[in-house]
C-alpha cells in the first residue's frame, strides 16, 4: 500500500488515541507502535492519470521578484492579481492553474525589516480568496483570517455555500466549522494587505487561507515567496544573487489532459467543501513539483550555494538528503529556520520538513568533479515520490563566499523561566470514520467566535501541543522555539524561531512563545491543509 496510510488500523488508531489521552506514559507507547502501522507520513497518494511525468527533463524555474507599483514615504506598494491562467507543467501539457499573477509559484516579494510594504491583492478569480502571510508579524486585520474574504466582484451579493460571500444567520459550514454572520468580513474586488515587517530577516511565503478551502486553493497554486532581508544578514558572505535559491517543494497529482486532480467533492470550490472519506487524512501527489516544475534540474557551479527550503505541499513530508552526498563533511549547513537566522551555523545529515516549514541552507558542491549529479532526495517518499530536484555540477568557479562561525546576534534563546503561562493544545481526530469524523484542537472544532487562549502582549508562553498522528502546528504572529520532545532536548533541526512545529503521532513538543507586535485575534492550527479545512483550527486574542 506503499505510502498511503493504513487505513485497516482505524481500530488500533482509536485505541491508541484514548491510551494517548490517558497521560505521558500511553503516549510514549503510542509513537512507538504508531511508527511500526504507518511509517512516516499521515495522507493518501491520489494517483495520476495518463503518461506519468519525465524526470529532470525540465530546468528549475525561478519565480520572478514583484517590483512595487510605486514607494511613497518609505512604503512599498505592490500590487497582484489572483488569476486564472494556463501553464505548461508537464512538457507538452497545460495546466489550469490559480496564481498570484497567474503563475505558479506567484512572484516573490521581498521587503526589509521595519520597512511597510502593502499589497494590494486584486480578485478575478471565479472563487473568494483569504491572503496570509506565513511567518508575518501582521495586525490582526492584514492577517489573512479565513473568513476575511476578498471577494470577486462578479461574485458579490451572490448566495455561495461553505464558507461564503452572502451568509445569513448563525453559518454552519461543511466541516462544522462555526462562523456567525458577523465574523465574515468581505472585501469586494480586492483589499490592500499592510505588512509593517518589523521583524528579523527570514524566508516568508503567502497563500491562500480561505475558510473551508485553502487545501485545493493553494493546490492549485496559491502560494508564493516573501524574502524579508535587513542589514544584519546583508552583511554576512552568504551565497547570493542568482546562489541564493528559493525553492517551494509541494506534490501534486495531474488528469490525463495536464490539468491538477485533486479529490474534492466539489471541484469548482463553490459547494460543499472537503474532500471524499479517503483523503480526509490529508492528500499526496504523485508528482514532485520544485518551484512548479516536475523533478526539475539546476545546473550549478562546484562553490556554495543557499537553498530556502520550503514545504508547500498540503499534507506530504520530507527528509531531504543528497544523494551522492559529499566526499567530506555534511551535506547541508543550516543557517536559518523559519522566523531567520540561527546564532550559528549546523551541520545536518537530513532535513526533516514538514508542512508550512522552512529551512535555509548552504550547500557547498565543490567536493563534487565537474560533471557529478547530485540528486535531491526525500528519504520518506517511495519509487518516484523519493526524488526531488538533481543538480548538474557543470564547471568550476572562483567562491568568495563562506558561513561565518556566527551567523546573527538576535537569535536568543529563550529560557523556560520566561514563561508566564503554560497551556496544552491537543490536535486529534474526533468522531467515527467517513463525514462525521472531524479534525479538532482541545476536542473543539474551529469557531471563529471562540478563543482559547488570551496571552498578553509582549509576554512568553508555555505551550505544549499533542497529538495522535502527524501534525505540524503552526501559529500566526508568535514565533517561539522548541524546548522539548517527549520530555526530552528539541532535535537538532528543531533549533532556532520557529513559527511551525512538526508533530509527530503521540508525541509531546513543548515551544515558548513570544506574543509580540500586535494585539488582536489570531489563529493556531495544523497546518496539513486537509486537516485545516476539517476544523483543526483555533483562535487564540493576544490582549
Ligand atoms: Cu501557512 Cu495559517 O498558515
Ligand atoms: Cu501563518
Ligand atoms: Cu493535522
Amino acid at each position: 500500500m506503499s505510502e498511503a496510510t493504513a487505513r485497516g488500523s482505524m481500530g488500533r488508531r482509536r485505541f491508541l488515541g484514548a491510551a494517548a489521552g490517558a497521560g505521558v506514559a500511553a503516549t510514549t507507547v503510542g509513537a512507538v507502535a504508531w511508527g511500526r502501522l504507518t511509517g512516516e507520513t499521515t495522507g493518501t497518494v491520489l494517483a495520476s492519470r495518463g503518461e506519468p511525468a519525465p524526470q529532470f527533463a525540465v530546468e528549475l524555474p525561478i519565480p520572478p521578484t514583484a517590483r512595487p507599483t510605486s514607494r511613497k514615504n518609505g512604503v512599498d506598494h505592490f500590487d497582484v492579481e489572483q488569476r486564472e491562467a494556463s501553464v505548461e507543467i508537464i512538457p507538452g501539457r497545460k495546466t489550469t492553474i490559480w496564481g498570484y499573477d497567474g503563475i505558479f509559484p506567484g512572484p516573490t516579494f521581498t521587503g526589509r525589516t521595519g520597512h511597510k510594504a502593502v499589497v494590494r491583492v486584486l480578485n478575478s478569480l471565479p472563487v473568494p480568496t483569504s491572503t496570509h502571510l506565513h511567518g508575518g508579524v501582521t495586525p490582526p486585520d492584514s492577517d489573512g483570517y479565513p473568513t476575511d474574504l476578498v471577494v470577486p466582484t462578479k461574485l458579490c451579493g451572490q448566495k455561495l455555500r461553505g464558507g461564503s460571500p452572502g451568509m445569513s444567520g448563525h453559518a454552519m459550514s461543511g466541516h462544522a466549522m462555526h462562523a456567525p454572520a458577523s465574523d465574515w468580513h468581505l472585501s469586494p474586488g480586492s483589499k490592500a494587505y499592510e505588512y509593517p515587517l518589523d521583524q528579523r530577516a527570514a524566508t516568508l511565503w503567502y497563500h491562500d487561507h480561505r475558510m473551508d478551502f485553502s487545501a485545493p486553493q493553494v493546490w492549485r497554486g496559491l502560494a508564493g515567496f516573501f524574502l524579508v532581508h535587513d542589514d544584519e544578514e546583508e552583511r554576512l558572505p552568504l551565497p547570493r544573487g542568482e546562489k541564493d535559491v528559493p525553492l517551494l517543494l509541494c506534490d501534486r497529482s495531474f488528469e490525463a489532459d495536464g490539468d491538477f486532480r485533486y479529490p474534492a467533492k466539489d471541484p469548482t470550490c463553490t459547494g460543499e467543501p472537503g474532500v471524499h472519506a479517503d483523503y480526509m487524512d490529508g492528500v499526496l501527489g504523485d508528482v514532485q513539483l520544485v518551484n512548479g516544475a516536475p523533478w526539475p534540474v539546476l545546473d550549478v557551479a562546484a562553490t556554495r550555494y543557499r537553498f530556502r527550503l520550503l514545504n508547500g505541499s498540503n499534507a506530504r513530508r520530507y527528509r531531504l538528503a543528497l544523494e551522492p552526498g559529499p566526499r567530506q563533511g555534511v551535506p547541508f549547513t543550516q543557517v536559518g529556520s523559519d522566523g531567520g537566522l540561527l546564532g550559528r551555523p549546523q551541520g545536518l545529515q537530513d532535513i526533516p520538513v514538514s508542512p508550512g516549514e522552512r529551512y535555509d541552507v548552504v550547500v557547498d558542491f565543490s567536493g563534487y568533479p565537474v560533471g557529478t549529479e547530485v540528486t535531491l532526495v526525500n528519504t520518506l517518499g517511495k519509487d518516484r515520490m523519493r526524488q526531488v530536484m538533481r543538480f548538474r555540477v557543470v564547471r568550476r568557479e572562483r567562491d568568495d563566499t563562506h558561513v561565518p562561525t556566527r551567523l546573527s546576534s538576535t537569535a536568543g534563546a529563550l529560557d523556560p523561566s520566561d514563561a508566564v503561562h503554560v497551556r496544552q493544545f491537543d490536535f486529534r481526530r474526533t468522531g467515527s470514520e467517513g463525514a462525521q469524523a472531524m479534525w479538532t484542537v482541545n476536542g473543539r472544532p474551529f469557531s471563529t467566535s471562540e478563543v482559547l487562549a488570551e496571552p498578553r502582549l509582549g509576554t512568553v508562553e508555555r505551550w505544549r501541543f499533542t497529538s495522535d498522528f502527524h501534525h505540524p502546528v503552526h501559529l500566526h504572529l508568535a514565533h517561539f522555539q522548541v524546548l522539548t520532545r517527549d520530555g526530552k532536548p528539541p532535535r537538532a533541526a528543531d533549533a532556532g524561531w520557529k513559527d511551525t512545529v512538526d508533530v509527530r503521532p503521540y508525541e509531546v513538543v513543548e515551544v515558548l512563545a513570544r506574543f509580540a507586535g500586535h494585539r488582536g485575534r489570531y489563529m493556531l492550527h495544523c497546518h496539513n491543509l486537509e486537516h485545516e479545512d476539517m476544523a483543526m483550527m483555533a483562535n487564540f486574542r493576544v490582549v
